[in-house]
């Protein structure tokens, strides 16, 4: 029985061929590391990053050049920027659909001194950015929001809390796990001072490297977190201060670069509104699909808007673990379910502990996958 792969929003799969050829080509051919040395496939390798940087600042609208930071993930790029900036004392907003990438982070700075509030969503997953303007305080030094569930593909209003955020002068943060290559993210009319985005989900690159991309005023106020060899300023015991170098110690992960440059060339190529529209087209067809199928129900957005191709479904009176393992043994539909390593939003939701099944599609899917997802959903 040949699967389909619907765990998008876990990482993309398959990627552009480009992507595991362009990084064959770097393990078998090139092998040099970057901003080390300057013989000829070191120099190569540097263009390829350097590439690969810029691509970030086109697809993101971001620069300059310097501050798109390579991370080896968004959970590595959340933690670099949230340990990196918020003190004892300093006064954080969330909102309750977070993904533990923050919130794992936040509550070990809050045993520092550090305090959140966690804004409260409704219970399609929304956020109301009034309420983050409430919660605003004297001592707030940061909003950190999630742009789209990993669990309800909620997509939430960036704009308008960007703009509150710009009012009060706090710094704006977006995790774009859910959202980065699936809709167009653009940071300076958003307002951002760092947007987090991983390489390996809709971005299409390979696991293992993300950006970080920094307002450079906000960089400036960012302590880093890890340090050591960046090639750079070699005389110094001290991790020098200028960009990119303050926040990429260590032989980075190159195969990555190669990988993630390939995939962005391939993105830039197809067009995010592209990407966007065949999201939406699937979304619509799935949705229309289990409206007719009684013994689920869609957890999150029952409609396209305001949200990516990311749906949980409840199979009430079932256990959903078990629904899933059904949905790949007998009918060969790869889903993740659980609680997506999110248990915030799903209290917000209302399936905790219980969890969901969620299906999530990607720029490979097809309406085929989608009517076999259904198809198996009305038999599982
Ligand atoms: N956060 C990723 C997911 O939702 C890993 O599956």
């Amino acid at each position: 029985m040949e699967t389909v792969y619907l765990d998008n929003a876990a990482t993309s799969f398959p990627k552009p061929p480009q992507v595991p050829r362009q990084m064959a080509r770097y393990l078998e051919e090139v092998g040099a590391t970057v901003n080390r040395s300057v013989y000829g496939a070191a120099q190569a390798a540097g263009m390829v990053e350097l590439r690969l940087r810029q691509r970030l600042c086109r697809l993101f609208h971001f620069g300059p050049v310097t501050h798109a930071v390579l991370t080896p993930g968004n959970t590595w790029g959340l933690n670099l920027m949230l340990a990196g900036f918020l003190r004892p004392g300093d006064h954080c907003v969330v909102s309750s659909m977070e993904h533990n990438a923050v919130m794992r982070p936040l509550q070990a700075l809050a045993k520092q001194g550090v305090t959140f509030t966690r804004v409260q969503c409704d219970a399609l997953g929304r956020l109301e950015p009034k309420d983050v303007e409430r919660a605003l305080r004297p001592d707030t030094r940061l909003v950190v929001l999630a742009h789209g569930s990993n669990v309800s593909g909620t997509v939430q209003d960036a704009a308008a809390v960007g703009e509150i955020c710009r009012r009060y002068g706090v710094p704006f943060c977006l995790d774009g796990a859910q959202t980065a290559g699936h809709l167009p993210v653009d940071f300076t009319s958003l307002g951002l001072s760092a947007l987090s985005v991983p390489g390996h989900k809709g971005l299409l690159g390979p696991s293992g490297i993300g950006a970080l991309l920094l307002d450079p005023a906000f960089a400036q106020r960012l302590t880093p977190t890890v340090s050591g060899g960046t090639g750079s300023a070699s005389d110094s015991e001290e991790i020098p201060a200028y960009m990119p170098d303050r926040f990429e110690p260590g032989t980075p992960n190159v195969p990555g670069i190669y990988g993630l440059e390939a995939a962005l060339a391939f993105l830039e190529e197809t067009g995010v509104e592209t990407v966007a529209a065949h999201d939406r087209a699937l979304t619509a067809r799935f949705l229309d699909g289990v409206r007719s199928i009684p013994t689920v129900s869609v957890i999150g957005p029952d409609a396209v808007e305001g949200r990516v191709g990311v749906v949980s479904l409840d199979f009430p009176g079932r256990d959903n673990a078990e629904v899933a393992e059904a949905l790949e043994r007998e009918y060969g539909i790869l889903t993740r379910c659980g609680l997506h390593c999110a248990p915030s939003a799903h209290k917000t939701l209302g399936t905790f502990p219980r969890g969901t099944v969620r299906f999530s599609w990607g720029w490979f899917s097809t309406e085929n996958d989608i009517d076999r997802a259904l198809e198996a959903v009305r038999a599982v």
